[in-house]
């Protein structure tokens, strides 16, 4: 059985963090930010949590697209910022949404999970386990960021997004890639418990710490090869996708991305200028605005492509049909 998605809400928290504030707690500028990031501002929580998040993101996905989710069968959480460990974020969702009877987990993949949980998703659906599964994505990253490192503390925001993944008889999820490089996992972490990751020093703060610049390298140079790849083995060319949406992690990155697959910057989506680094969420929240903005219209083909922490990485194609 083929599947699509069939319906996005998104959330962002009213606060909201521009260039300037960061001028008054670090060496930074608004300048320096926005040429080397792209970025202009991202939002902030007051209190809300990961979780609540996620219900006000499944609370615009029912209002516009006029959706039940009662009988939601599954639920795939993506976040690296649950507030427990138990119980799960997305049996916290099943009891918040009056979700009658669904199975529920969730899925670290840093900032690929929410490419992962559409694959999964398109799994249990082809297999015909589920008919109906919630794919969420919400992450409070302002609550594991130093604010006193400008090197990470200027890029990270709060959202979330949630979709539907659905069985459909004229749209279809496409092989997926996915792929993990594991011996770089100190690249970029978050660690409370821990001092030491494949042998190395760690710092255990609670807060991201991340070598940007190989991240960097790894993403432009990775993702190029991937999406190239992606397109091969479902018979596809860069002209049959309609739009692409990396994941948003610097502006610097997608560009180099595009020019390096030949993609026009017109067919891309993004979300980092807006939001920042929303990890899980960027894709979607991407997406969200693409179809917002009156760009992303049903039957257009989308390519996504998270990447970050692991180090690991996802890529999809979805023909996008919301119903
Ligand atoms: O989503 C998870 C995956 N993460 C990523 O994909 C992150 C990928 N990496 C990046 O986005 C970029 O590497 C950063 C935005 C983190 C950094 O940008 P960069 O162009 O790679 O800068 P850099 O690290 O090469 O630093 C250049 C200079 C340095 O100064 P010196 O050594 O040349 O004197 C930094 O200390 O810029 C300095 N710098 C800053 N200056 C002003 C670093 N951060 C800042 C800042 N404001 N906020």
């Amino acid at each position: 059985m083929n599947s699509t998605i069939t319906g996005i809400g998104s959330y962002v928290p009213e606060k909201i963090l521009s260039n300037s504030y960061f001028e008054k707690i670090v060496n930074t500028n608004d300048e320096w930010i926005v040429k080397r990031t792209g970025i202009h501002e991202r939002r902030a929580v007051n209190n809300e949590t990961t979780v609540e998040m996620a219900k006000l993101a499944a609370n615009d996905l029912k209002n516009r697209y006029n959706k039940d989710l009662s009988d939601v069968d599954f639920i795939i959480f993506s976040s690296s910022t649950a507030e427990h460990k138990i119980p799960s974020l997305a049996s916290q969702l099943q009891y918040m949404l009056d979700i009658k009877n669904a199975g529920t987990i969730d899925l670290t993949a840093a900032c690929a999970g929410f490419v992962y949980g559409i694959t999964l998703a398109q799994s249990l659906i082809s297999i015909g386990f589920n008919k109906k599964i919630l794919v969420v994505a919400s992450e409070v990253l302002t609550r594991h960021t130093d604010y006193s490192d400008r090197t990470t503390c200027i890029l990270f925001g709060d959202a979330a997004s949630v979709v539907l993944v659905e069985p459909s008889s004229n749209s279809k999820i496409y092989k997926p890639v996915f792929g993990t490089e594991g011996e770089n996992g100190h690249a970029v972490y978050l660690s409370e418990f821990a001092n030491e990751l494949n042998g190395l020093p760690i710092k255990n703060t609670n807060k991201i710490v991340q070598d940007g610049k190989k991240v960097f390298k790894w993403a432009v140079e990775r993702m190029s090869q991937k999406i190239n790849e992606l397109l091969t083995i479902n018979n596809l060319q860069v002209k049959d996708i309609d739009f692409f949406i990396p994941h948003s992690a610097n502006l610097r990155i997608i560009e180099a991305i595009c020019s390096n697959v030949n993609v026009d910057k017109s067919k891309t989506l993004q979300s980092v200028t807006q939001f920042g680094n929303t990890s899980a969420v960027t894709i979607p929240l991407a997406l969200d605005l693409g179809i917002k903005n009156s760009l992303v219209k049903p039957g257009n083909k989308l390519l996504m492509i998270g990447f970050g922490g692991g180090l690991t990485y996802a890529g999809i194609i979805v023909d996008w049909n919301e119903i």
